[in-house]
């Protein structure tokens, strides 16, 4: 510490941490008040660190080693803006050995690695914050950890991954095709550096991991997530979907059954009427039901450097103060040790379409098969005729495990040609 200015030191000085070395600059002296102190860039580690980019920040002070602004004893706080798990890792547990408080926006490695963090920053003594790891420059963390410590929470349901927001959106409203949105999602700064983190649903799942051991106080890792991710949604899916008065998102849903835990990220259908189907672009938001507040919703811009880095410096902020005061914020709120519910134990809805013979006796033939796992069928129509005919199903909520044998017996009826698509319906009740 020197005096009233704390120094940060940067790890990564990418579209999230050049944007916070903007934010520090332009906000100096407001954050100063905030703070008690000023906040000053001292390091910042990059890749190349030579490159040019158009930072107020000297070149002298970038390094292309980070554990060199972890290890500098002008660097009070670390802020991990890298991504991925390693380096990462070490480079946080270094910072907690060395006492320095950390913030970070990586919800891989916390989703991944939660317990471990968290243990050796209660062991150090000092504060890891990473507000802007969930719902970019959403509060999320703050208001789940903080102003809800009365609730008991029993449901969250959300949209928090931009990039997969984004792309579905483009395909719905403007007809586009997969990779055109997802080229224009990466132009944005909105996707991961590999994509397929946000395609395939781990980067939701990795939020959902924490959003759901905050509301649960139990730790829940991205391994125990079912993870079904949006690369299989087709123009054709999104469009019947909006012709039926229905959207497709890419949902994180966390929920507490008989004091278990059900964690699932997967496409679904939610009725137009429903406030997530207004969610559009890279706006992210999340739905919170509990005892007393009933329902509370969180929305705003989910990804993207300018937005994620109010977020981190919010969180730099508060770094400083309870270090200046000599404290700690709310660490780990993991106290207790629940079970996660098997997928194939929740209940949902879902949709399916199938291309069958156009002949008297098929329709029953399936009711059958639905009827002999279970399933109770909500509606079904045909759409088409001869070698077109189609069969759409909605079913009534029904076991996972018993819709999934419902499917493989589909599979193996001779009156049904190719099952063409399956999402879950969210949302209904
Ligand atoms: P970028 O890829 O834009 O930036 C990563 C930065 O880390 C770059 O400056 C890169 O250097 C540097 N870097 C990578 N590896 C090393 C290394 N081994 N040593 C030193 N520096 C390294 O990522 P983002 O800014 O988008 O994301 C940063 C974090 O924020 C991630 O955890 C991400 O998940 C999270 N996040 C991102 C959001 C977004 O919308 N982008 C939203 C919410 C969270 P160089 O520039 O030279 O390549
Ligand atoms: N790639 C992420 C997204 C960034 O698209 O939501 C924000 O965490």
């Amino acid at each position: 510490m020197n005096g009233r200015t704390l120094r940060v030191g940067l790890l990564g000085c990418g579209k999230v941490g050049g944007a916070v070395v903007r934010l520090l600059d332009e906000h100096r002296d407001d954050i100063e008040r905030r703070a008690g102190c000023r906040l000053e860039v001292a390091r910042a580690a990059a890749r190349d660190p030579s490159k040019d980019r158009g930072l107020p920040l000297e070149a002298a002070r970038f390094t292309a080693d980070p554990a060199e602004v972890v290890s500098d004893p002008d660097v009070d706080i670390v802020c991990e803006l890298i991504g991925g798990i390693e380096p990462a890792r070490t480079l946080i547990l270094e910072a907690f050995d060395r006492g320095k408080p950390v913030v970070t926006a990586n919800k891989e490695l916390l989703a991944a690695h939660g317990r471990e963090l968290f243990d050796a920053s209660d062991q150090a003594g000092v504060d890891l914050y990473f507000e802007a790891a969930v719902g970019g420059g959403i509060p999320l963390i703050r208001p789940l950890k903080e102003s809800l410590t009365g609730e008991r929470i029993r449901r969250l349901i959300g949209i928090v991954n931009g990039t997969t927001n984004y792309i579905l959106t483009r395909m719905s409203e403007k007809g586009m095709s997969f990779s055109d949105a997802l080229t224009e999602a990466q132009a944005l700064g909105y996707a991961e550096a590999d994509p397929t983190v946000d395609i395939g649903g781990h980067d939701a799942a990795s939020k959902l991991a924490i959003l759901a051991s905050i509301a649960f106080n139990a730790r829940v890792s991205s391994s125990d997530v079912f993870r079904e991710g949006i690369a299989f949604v087709t123009q054709d899916d999104v469009q019947a979907a909006r012709r039926l008065g229905y959207v497709v998102k890419l949902l994180a849903i966390a929920e507490l059954q008989d004091e278990t835990i059900a964690v699932r990220v997967h496409p679904a259908m939610i009725r137009r009427e429903h406030p997530l189907a207004a969610v559009h672009d890279a706006f992210n938001a999340v739905f919170v039901e509990g005892d007393k507040i009933g329902q509370l919703m969180f929305y705003g811009r989910g990804a993207g450097g300018d937005p994620t880095a109010t977020a981190v410096v919010g969180d730099l902020v508060s770094v400083a103060r309870n270090r200046l005061a000599g404290t700690r914020g709310v660490g780990c709120t993991c106290f207790l040790e629940r079970s996660i519910r098997p997928m194939a134990e929740t209940e949902g809805e879902y949709y399916v379409l199938l291309r069958v013979e156009d002949r008297p006796g098929v329709l029953a033939e399936i009711a059958g098969v639905f009827a002999r796992s279970g399933v109770s069928i909500k509606s079904v129509w045909q759409e088409g005729m001869g070698d077109d005919a189609q069969l759409v199903f909605i079913t009534h909520r029904a076991r996972e495990d018993a819709f999934q044998r419902a499917i493989a017996d589909l599979r193996d009826l001779k009156a049904v040609e190719d099952i063409r698509s399956i999402l879950r319906v969210e949302g209904e009740e």
